[in-house]
């Protein structure tokens, strides 16, 4: 499965809408054998632009899916989530594995966990 999370990563990432940034992200989420993907969708608001890691989780969400077993994001170069993607990201997969890629086949893996420590989690979440 980690192949073709990076690949549909790699993918939905030239379709990314970054032309202030020019700075292209894909993310590709496993949740129960389903494969949810996102890219960063830019603003002339630049305030506006949503992440590519948001988009994935929100198709995920509203395909009825709520876990996040493995996201795979590509970036050139690799990047890791930002504070509030890392946030989104542990609402539904604080054990979830994150390969990091970019097009040059260079990859690196961690998890939810370690990349936010200590979240945020309401004591009331369902
Ligand atoms: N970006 C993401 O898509 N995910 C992140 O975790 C960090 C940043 C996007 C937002 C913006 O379109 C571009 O990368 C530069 O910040």
């Amino acid at each position: 499965m980690k192949p073709r999370l990076v690949s549909e990563a790699l993918a939905v990432r030239q379709r990314a809408y970054a032309p202030y940034s020019r700075f292209l992200v894909g993310a590709a989420i496993l949740s129960n054998g389903q494969v949810f993907v996102g890219c960063n969708v830019e603003n002339a608001s630049f305030g506006l632009t949503c992440c590519a890691e948001q988009m994935a989780v929100g198709a995920m969400v509203a395909a009825g899916q709520r876990r996040i077993d493995l996201i795979a994001i590509a970036a050139d170069p690799l990047a890791t989530p930002c504070g509030a993607c890392r946030q989104i990201l542990a609402e539904f997969g604080l054990e979830a594995l994150v390969i990091l890629v970019d097009p040059h086949g260079h990859c690196q893996e961690t998890t939810v966990r370690e990349l936010l420590p200590q979240a945020f989690q309401l004591p009331l979440k369902p």
